[in-house]
């Protein structure tokens, strides 16, 4: 048998006005992206046949955002059902099914989209299938009204009676429809209730008007957690960070403890790595096996091979590659700089625009001078130098192999292969200056 085609609906035409903010309500982030490309990543597990996404004037971000999948404007936000509508000529010939999802809903999971689809197959071919929950608060959701003889309607609250009011199964907003008949019943969809929108909740009475069979699938309701405003926004990204630590504990990694362990959706950990408490790991970052990290440090964009050992209190910037084996200590700041096997980089010091090679030993206090205002320059420390304490290295520079800096030198020239460099105001000692200068001033004390 064919597969059955899937095309899918995002709603994203809100403002989100509870946000008070000047980014359109999906664009805000969980876990270091937009939500709506949370949505969007789960709705790609399902290989749709087609995606449209209903966005609202002015929403290029979040077209961009959505693409490759094709964006229509709402030009007037009149209700669900409206919005639902612009997305016909998209889909006019589309006789498969059509999965109805909002933007700001993006926890859903494939296994529950997917028992819609397997409910919306089945023998009894429902027009409409809804997903329902039980929220703890049901507050002012739209209700599904199941009577004798199946599932009739969804009354939104504002026109529910009291005793509709009193149903603990809510509308989640979610809905998979047979695209063959879902234009014909969506051009009926009428706005004369209690806030003058075209509901696209309408849906289920209008079918079964017709008589056609419609039945709900009862979801969990943390998954459809609805984002309105900044609060939810940090229920939901609670929930996606749980969600995150559990993967990466089921992958491998220790977490000593989870809670304060905050990830991206791309952090790749490898097998037997350990992270302590309190890190941060920004988008774009990959660590190997057997890596250590230590409480405190905050990590983006940069990679971390097997074995090495980073922190406490380090911090990674776009850029930072750390090789196998090598050590990042305490108050460490690197950015655009390799980190070779096994070199040491372990006190108060700021690597950027620099390699350091294999084996080689950065003194704490070092710092990579970089930045002159204008531009950015590059700083090549050779395989198994050694580089003393407090050390200032005004780029553009090169360190030979096996060199050693003296501690406190402004190196501003290259420095050969195995050559000592020291670039410090030579000492002076003066025998007896001391004691002369002490007693000098306590007999001028005691003249007074
Ligand atoms: C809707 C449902 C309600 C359900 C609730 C779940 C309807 C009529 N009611 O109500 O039964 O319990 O969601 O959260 O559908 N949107 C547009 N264009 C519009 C209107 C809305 O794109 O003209 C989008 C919004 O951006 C949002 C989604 O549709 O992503 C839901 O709209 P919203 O106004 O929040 O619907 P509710 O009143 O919450
Ligand atoms: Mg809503």
């Amino acid at each position: 048998m064919a597969k059955t085609q899937l095309a899918v609906i995002v709603l994203a035409a809100g403002m989100g006005t509870r946000m008070k903010s000047g980014l359109p309500k999906v664009m805000h982030p969980l876990a270091g992206r937009p939500m709506v490309s949370h949505l969007m990543d789960t709705i790609s597990g399902l290989n749709p046949d087609k995606v449209v996404v209903v966005v609202g004037p002015g929403m290029d971000q979040v077209a961009a955002a959505v693409a490759p999948a094709e964006t229509v404007v709402q030009h007037e936000r009149l209700g669900t059902g409206h919005a639902v509508m612009q997305a016909r000529a998209a889909l006019e010939h589309f006789t498969g099914d059509v999965l109805v999802l909002y933007g700001d809903t993006p926890l859903i999971t494939r296994d529950t989209l997917q028992k819609m689809l397997e409910e919306r197959r089945s023998a009894k071919n429902p027009a409409v299938v809804v997903l329902g929950f039980k929220p703890e608060d049901p507050g002012h959701y739209g209700r599904l009204v199941v009577g004798a003889e199946g599932f009739k309607a969804i009354v939104e609250w504002k026109d529910a009676t009291d005793d509709q009011r009193e149903i603990p199964l809510c509308n989640s907003g979610v809905l998979a429809m047979d695209g063959a008949r879902l234009w014909g019943l969506a051009e009926r969809i009428t706005n004369t209730n209690a806030k003058g929108e075209y509901y696209l909740t309408d849906l289920v009475a209008l079918a079964r008007y017709d008589g056609a069979a419609c039945s709900f699938v009862l979801g969990e309701a943390e998954e459809l957690l609805g984002i309105n405003s900044r609060v939810e926004l940090a229920s939901a990204e609670a929930i996606v960070q749980r969600r995150l630590r559990i993967d990466a504990m089921e992958n491998g990694a220790t977490l000593i403890d989870p809670a304060t362990v905050w990830f991206a959706w791309d952090t790749k950990l490898g097998r037997d790595v350990v992270v302590w408490p309190h890190v941060v790991f920004g988008p774009g970052v990959t660590v190997g096996d057997g890596v250590q990290i230590k409480g405190f440090c905050h990590f983006e964009q940069c990679e971390i091979e097997n074995d090495a050992d980073v922190g406490p209190y380090a911090r990674l910037r776009p850029g930072a590659h750390i090789g196998p084996k090598a050590h990042i200590g305490n108050f460490v700041e690197i950015k655009k700089a390799r980190i070779e096997e096994g070199a040491k980089v372990n006190h108060l010091t700021y690597i950027g625009d620099a390699r350091i090679g294999a084996g080689a030993n950065v003194g704490a206090g070092t710092i990579t001078c970089n930045y002159d205002g204008y531009t950015k320059s590059f700083t090549d420390i050779g395989q198994n130098a050694f580089i003393g304490s407090n050390t200032s290295l005004v780029a553009p520079v090169k360190i030979g192999d096996g060199a050693v800096i003296g501690a406190g030198s402004v190196i501003t020239k290259e420095v050969g292969a195995g050559a000592l460099a020291v670039a410090r105001a030579s000492q002076m000692e003066l025998p007896a200056w001391a004691d002369r200068f002490r007693d000098r001033k306590r007999a001028e004390k005691a003249k007074k």
